[in-house]
């Protein structure tokens, strides 16, 4: 075909340490959806990907597991391979950024950006632990909080008041990795010149990016490229700098470089030219597909450098929003943060590749999974609507005409127009709106079933002499149903697939709908999908909540410092301290506190008013209506937002990870604990 296209298409590459979750699947879906489609048009469209295998993170997490950073990514691995193919994302390759090729890329762009003045080397001065002797990056510095004096906060923010701030202005610094104080150490680091593209990139973003990212590119431009810190001191897993031993690449320099290496991996396997799709002159399309946390590397640093080593830079960089489930971040408590295996152990992928599909649209807000809406809106579209088109009209052609469908439409007008909508859909398909899609795809959906409502082929199926009419009726919703089942196939591979099977037919390419099922014999119709019950859903709550608990029983004990236990008090003295159950009736946001929440408490015979530092931990609407334990009988205190009247017990290093005492749930306001 002459007017086919080659197209090149990424999604971002998935960190090798760690499982891969709903969060994750937004991506992944959405590019596989877009990239099945392009293969339907008729489109030459290869779809690469790979773990993300460097950094320090992996090389301490495999030291903590006592494996070897090489059997880590290998058992990650496959483990995401496994999980991308249960949600039916269909790479074309998956490889990994640890790999020779992509050594050989790395080598190859960095030497050429070093050749052509784009290299800067200065030292620098960083935090170093000396007891692992190593240098820290700031997420493994941890101390108190410059601002709040939280104790345990991480080198960049403080999780209790959210100030954000430099490792060096923490109080009390220890290595998150020995427990060591970290001691100041310089060392030469390389710099990617950023600065020399600026010319560059302005014309690049204004036609490759989407039109809310220029937005937040152009604050970027605004307050000046920085020149890039990629490289990284051993110990470092990762790739050594060609002309610097002891040095490494940073991971964020071969991560993207890692989408070429998949690539040729491919190409060689496959007799393709890779230069076809990477030369400067390639006429071939690249999209990148990723989050729009990671758009910095990817509107910028990646385009800039591929740029600077003469190979061709990206066609088009979609970023997608965040998800969120039931209106709030994914919460390991609530058990909304869940694992791509806990869902697949109870519900099909299709369910969530089409609830996906029904939100996505082209911009970067983010989406929301709403489990309850996520269930009405599958069984109402997919099952009460598409399958069901199908099943009412299957058993009367399958059964009363041996599976044979009526020489001619019963309604030509009817057809033509679920074939003329195929435009519009393809377009929004193309341009990821597959909100719109979707949207339209049903209102066919439902112009089937109203045909079908109005035919009434269970009530001629009664009457003598109208067979020929039920064949009619029954062969248009028939064929209504496999356009409308062509029109998802992106959407739902599986379902496609067994509808072919159903239908009798191995063309579901594009434009296969052009010519209607006319004379032919269709099989058995088996249903193409169940309802989604509540319970499944459930299931899947809980067993992300037992995921959180035997995550939390399986994690090495963390080696901090402990606070020394207090003077001893005599046994009168704690005799004197009256705990008792309490039922938190309110908690509200302090205005101008940072860590603390107002709790009103009732403790059977009255309410106290109580302040408490757990704001980190808790959402206010979390804690309404729990029991807790108090101490009853503390002197009130005079605190800067009012009278203090006892105080909460709760446990825990801190930040987010400090839990109030919970009773037993048979416990009453009141009870004295003894
Ligand atoms: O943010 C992440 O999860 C990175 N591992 C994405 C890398 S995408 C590409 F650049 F490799
Ligand atoms: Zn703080």
């Amino acid at each position: 075909m002459s007017n086919e296209r080659k197209i090149l298409v990424t999604s971002a590459l998935p960190y090798a340490n760690g499982p891969i979750h709903l969060g994750h699947l937004v991506e992944y879906i959405q590019t596989d959806i877009w990239v099945r489609f392009q293969k339907q048009r008729g489109n030459t469209c290869t779809y690469v990907c790979a773990d993300d295998a460097h950094g320090t993170p992996i090389m301490l997490k495999a030291d903590q597991m006592g494996i070897t950073p090489q059997q880590l990514i290998d058992k990650v691995s496959e483990e995401h391979q496994r999980d991308f193919a249960g949600f039916m994302v269909n790479f074309d390759n998956y490889y990994s950024t640890h790999s020779e090729e992509n050594r050989e890329f790395a080598s190859l762009i960095y030497t050429r950006l070093r050749d052509a003045g784009h290299i800067a080397k200065r030292t620098i001065t960083q935090a170093y632990d000396p007891e692992k002797e190593m240098f820290l990056p700031d997420r493994f510095i941890k101390g108190e909080c410059p601002k709040c004096g939280a104790a345990d906060q991480y080198g960049d923010s403080c999780e209790a008041c959210g100030a954000t701030y430099s490792p060096t202005e923490l109080k009390n610094a220890y290595s998150a990795v020995s427990g060591a104080k970290p001691i100041e150490k310089d060392s030469e680091h390389y710099f990617f010149k950023l600065e020399n593209f600026e010319e560059f990139l302005q014309g690049w973003v204004d036609t490759h990016v989407q039109s809310q990212m220029k937005h937040k590119l152009n604050e970027w431009f605004e307050s000046g490229l920085q020149q890039w810190d990629i490289s990284r001191d051993a110990p470092y897993w990762g790739f050594e700098i060609p002309d610097a031993p002891g040095k490494y690449f940073y991971v964020w320099l071969d991560a993207p470089i890692g989408y070429m290496a998949s690539f040729k991996n491919w190409a060689d396997k496959n007799g393709v030219n890779f230069d076809e799709y990477w030369a400067k002159d390639s006429d071939a399309e690249l999209y990148h597909f990723i989050g729009k946390d990671i758009a910095y590397f990817h509107t910028l640093f990646w385009p800039a450098e591929l740029h600077g080593a003469g190979f061709r830079t990206p066609t088009g960089v979609f970023c997608h929003g965040f998800l969120t489930v039931n209106g709030q971040k994914m919460s390991k408590s609530r058990g909304t943060f869940i694992m791509a295996e806990t869902y697949l152990n109870h519900l099909k992928p299709e369910y969530l590749r089409y609830y996906f599909a029904a939100k996505l649209g082209s911009g970067i807000d983010d989406i929301d999974l709403s489990l309850d809406d996520f269930r009405l809106r599958v069984n109402a579209d997919l099952v009460n609507k598409v399958v069901n088109i199908a099943s009412r009209c299957a058993g009367f052609i399958v059964k009363k005409f041996d599976g044979q469908l009526a020489d001619e439409l019963a309604e030509p007008a009817l057809y033509a127009e679920a074939v003329a909508a195929g435009t519009s859909i393809a377009e929004a398909y193309e341009k990821r709106e597959y909100a719109r899609a979707m949207r339209e795809i049903m209102a066919l959906a439902d112009k089937a079933n109203q045909y079908i409502d109005a035919a009434q082929p269970w009530v001629l199926a009664k009457q003598e002499g109208m067979e020929a009419q039920v064949q009619a009726c029954c062969s248009m919703g028939i064929n209504l149903f496999r356009v409308i089942l062509n029109y998802l196939a992106p959407v739902l591979p599986e379902v496609a697939k067994q509808g072919a099977a159903f239908l009798n037919i191995d063309d579901q390419s594009w434009d296969a709908i052009q010519t209607p099922l006319r004379n032919h014999k269709i099989n058995k119709f088996k249903p193409l999908m169940q309802r989604v019950e509540p319970e499944q859903i459930e299931k899947v709550i809980e067993d992300s909540k037992q995921n959180l608990q035997a995550a939390q029983a399986n994690a090495p004990a963390k080696k901090q410092s402990l606070e020394p236990i207090a003077d001893e008090i005599s046994f009168d003295d704690f005799a004197k301290v009256d705990l008792r159950v309490v039922r938190i009736a309110k908690a509200e946001h302090v205005e101008g506190a940072d860590k603390l929440l107002r709790l009103t408490l009732d403790l059977g015979e009255g309410e106290r008013n109580v302040f408490a530092g757990i704001k980190s931990a808790y959402a206010p609407e979390e804690l309404e209506g729990k029991l807790t334990v108090m101490v009853a009988n503390l002197a009130p205190r005079k605190m800067k937002f009012g009278m203090s009247e006892g105080m909460v017990l709760a446990a825990g290093p801190g930040g987010k990870d400090l839990w109030i005492l919970e009773p037993h749930s048979g416990a009453q306001p009141g009870m004295r604990i003894k």
